[in-house]
């Protein structure tokens, strides 16, 4: 099942405190960014890929990608103040590209194909269809460091990035939030208030996001391990 990618990339990555773009932090001497971009590169029925960008980085990404012999990137539509108007752009400028758009954060390298083929057939057959982990921790609802809850831990899942949609129903999910400006956290939620059912696939747990400065040394261990 053909699919287009729209990968965020625009974010300044305050919490990784270093001081610039995050994706542009090597692991394995190869930057974040291009990580992820040869997952997507590699992957047959990937037809193309959106970056968003800011765009006085823009120059600098076009060189990593020619470094890296990245084809596939077809538009870097300047990102916004939140990573929902990000997405957004990128939506605006390919929309009538294919039938199925994946969002996948370009901070998640470690993204697995078979997962990526998962959620575009489920997402193909069912309208949309999102990559989450079980939680393996016990979960309580903590308020002002009180526990209100224990939640049941059998219901509770961890969503990541993919997240697959019918392309109509993502862009009038994304039109319906910015009318009532309203800002989710992943593109599901947008989904979500359409009240169109969202299916999650099973993905792998090393699916980490770069955000801060230990998840750097998970993602030097998990390509070790990948590696051996
Ligand atoms: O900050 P966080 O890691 O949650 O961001 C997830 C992804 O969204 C990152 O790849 C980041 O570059 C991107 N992003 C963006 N535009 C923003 C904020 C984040 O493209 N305004």
């Amino acid at each position: 099942m053909n699919y287009i990618v729209v990968l965020p990339a625009a974010g300044s990555g305050k919490r990784m405190r270093a001081g610039h773009n995050k994706l542009f932090l090597t692991l394995r001497n190869k930057p974040i960014l291009i990580h992820t971009l040869e997952v997507f590169e590699q992957d047959p029925n990937c037809a193309g890929i959106w970056l968003a960008v800011k765009p006085e980085e823009r120059m600098i990404i076009q060189e990593m990608l020619d470094e890296h012999h990245i084809t596939k990137v077809k538009g870097m539509p300047a990102g916004g103040e939140e990573r929902q108007h990000s997405v957004y752009a990128c939506i605006q400028a390919a929309e009538h590209e294919a039938d199925l758009i994946l969002v996948h954060d370009a901070a998640r390298p470690f993204i697995e194909p078979a997962v990526i083929k998962k959620l575009a057939q489920k997402a193909s057959e069912t309208g949309a269809a999102i990559a989450g982990v079980k939680a393996k921790d016990t979960m309580k609802r903590v308020h002002n460091h009180i526990i209100e809850e224990t939640v049941d831990r059998e219901q509770l899942w961890i969503i990541q990035t993919p997240q697959a949609f019918q392309t109509d129903i993502l862009v009038k999910a994304q039109k319906q939030a910015e009318q009532d400006e309203f800002l989710g956290t992943d593109e599901s939620m947008l989904v979500e208030r359409l009240n169109i059912p969202v299916h999650v696939v099973e993905s792998t747990y090393d699916n980490v996001k770069m955000t801060t400065q230990e998840d750097l040394l998970m993602g030097e261990a998990i390509l070790q391990k990948r590696q051996q």
